[in-house]
């Protein structure tokens, strides 16, 4: 099964129960789920480990674990289908442990998972949901090519930026791939 492309300093493999140490760290960091409702307990940890796995095994894809080239745990980065307005989207997201935080690392993993995205699925469209506050996962989005385009109203009344661009046109599908 394949992964996104190594990059000038990273890449990326699947990840297995044996990340839990590794992920449970990077899930409980505060600063790391800043933006998200609570850091993740260790025992949160991992479901989220066997969610991606199970994203693995149904559509080819999911976080997968970024690491330098000499296999130092940076954090995850990938693909994975998200509801947006209730609509179905594939997303790009990223997580980096702060010590390798401002190092253009988030960007160029997310760069990869498009790159993947283009070669490995037939989506149209690539996404980012975004906290309206959270400025560093904006960039990594507008870097890789994305614009603001919509928001992303949750059933508690909370918003999400959309940031998204086209990894296709119609004009490259079959005619049976197109959409009606
Ligand atoms: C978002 C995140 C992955 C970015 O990781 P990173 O490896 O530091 O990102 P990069 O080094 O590739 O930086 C990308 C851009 O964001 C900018 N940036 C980084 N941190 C920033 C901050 N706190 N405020 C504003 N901009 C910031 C960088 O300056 C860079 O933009 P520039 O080239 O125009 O200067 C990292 O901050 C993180 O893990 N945050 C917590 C998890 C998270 O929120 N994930 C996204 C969920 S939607």
């Amino acid at each position: 099964m394949p992964v996104p492309h190594n990059t000038e300093h990273l890449r990326f493999r699947r990840m297995t129960p044996a990340d839990l140490d590794e992920m449970a760290a990077l899930l409980g960091d505060p600063a790391v789920m800043e933006f998200y409702p609570a850091p993740k307990t260790r025992e949160q940890a991992p479901a989220w480990i066997a969610w991606n796995e199970d994203n693995y095994a149904t559509y080819g894809l999911g976080l997968w674990i970024i690491e330098t080239h000499d296999g130092d745990f940076v954090g995850d980065c990938g693909l994975t289908w998200q509801r947006v307005n209730g609509e179905l989207k594939l997303e790009v997201g990223y997580h980096v442990r702060p010590a390798w935080q401002g190092r253009g690392f988030a960007t160029e993993a997310a760069a990869a998972s498009r790159d993947f995205a283009q070669e490995h699925t037939d989506a149209l469209e690539l996404v980012a949901i975004v906290h309206p506050d959270n400025r560093a996962s904006s960039r990594v989005a507008e870097k890789i090519g994305m614009q603001r385009v919509d928001d992303d109203l949750g059933a508690d009344g909370s918003v999400r930026h959309v940031l998204s661009m086209r990894l296709r046109s119609t004009a490259d599908l079959s005619d049976g791939d197109r959409p009606r």
